[in-house]
């Protein structure tokens, strides 16, 4: 199939690991350039790499969204490399793994910095140039314990339920300008994000309980199998495409079943 993506370009923040990287490769595959853009400057720089190893034109950057300044250097930097962005992916997000009577306002402070206030960043840096050239797909990674709940996770899904708000309501301001925006919102996906919480918890637990706990999280999934990062990044791809000019403000869970919101 031909998604109609060839010759844009993509910018994937968050996008040296995990389900942000597997996006920037299926995108990149589709042959689209693609800047991966990263807190971290060596991660960056390697997804870039990695990609270029692929065969894509790639280019890493070192942004951290909760810098206003940062993200409208990175946008300048994408465009200087690459040209105007035409698809955006906000994939960067931290995770705290508390009861929320055991975390404290620092703890909020970051995550809302991280995970509300940086797609804000993002776009509003990245859309007065789409919006001119009447072109854009966004898509930002939400998590269905914003639409469902989930005890442990209580201000990241509140940060996630506050980034489905912001698309929701900005979809409706663009869209006539020929600009998209979506959600997607995973199940649990075996990234790396997802492997250093695992881990905590096996530390914590005991191996005993910890196999327990995985057989247990496997039985509430009706495909029986936990996501991995190519099962979300197609969701991405659609969004991107061409395919998809007619859906905006929308929200695709890909969760294997778990909730069905
Ligand atoms: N993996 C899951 O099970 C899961 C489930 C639901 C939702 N999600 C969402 O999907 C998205 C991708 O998750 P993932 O599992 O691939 O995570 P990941 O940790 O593998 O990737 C997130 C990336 O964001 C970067 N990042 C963190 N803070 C940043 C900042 N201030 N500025 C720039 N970059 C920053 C990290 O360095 C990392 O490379 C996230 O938005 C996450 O909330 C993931």
């Amino acid at each position: 199939m031909d998604y109609g993506l060839a010759g844009k370009t993509a910018l994937v923040v968050g996008g040296a690991t995990g389900i942000g990287f597997a996006a920037a490769r299926l995108m990149g595959r589709e042959g689209m350039q693609v800047a991966v853009a990263d807190i971290h400057a060596d991660s960056a720089r390697r997804g870039a790499e990695r990609l270029a190893e692929a065969g894509i034109k790639a280019v890493g950057i070192r942004a951290d969204v909760t810098d206003l300044d940062d993200v409208k250097s990175m946008i300048a930097q994408v465009e200087g490399a690459l040209g105007p962005v035409d698809v955006l992916l906000n994939s960067a997000a931290v995770l705290d793994d508390k009861l929320f009577l055991e975390s404290s306002p620092q703890d909020w402070d970051r995550m809302l910095k991280v995970c509300l206030y940086g797609p804000m960043n993002v776009l509003h840096a990245v859309l007065p140039g789409m919006v001119q050239r009447g072109f854009g797909r966004i898509i930002c990674m939400a998590s269905d314990s914003a639409r469902v709940g989930q005890a442990r996770l209580s201000y990241y899904a509140a940060a996630k339920a506050g980034v489905i708000a912001l698309v929701k309501s900005v979809a409706q301001e663009v869209g006539p300008n020929g600009v998209t925006l979506n959600i997607v919102s995973p199940g649990a996906t075996n990234t790396e994000m997802r492997q250093a919480r695992e881990e905590g918890m096996k530390a914590s637990m005991g191996d005993e309980k910890y196999a327990r706990r995985v057989q247990s999280v496997l039985k509430m999934y009706p495909t029986r199998r936990i996501g991995e990062p190519d099962d979300i990044a197609s969701a991405v791809l659609y969004l991107a495409s061409a395919q998809a000019s007619w859906v905006t403000g929308q929200i695709l869970s890909v969760n294997g079943g778990f909730v069905m919101p």
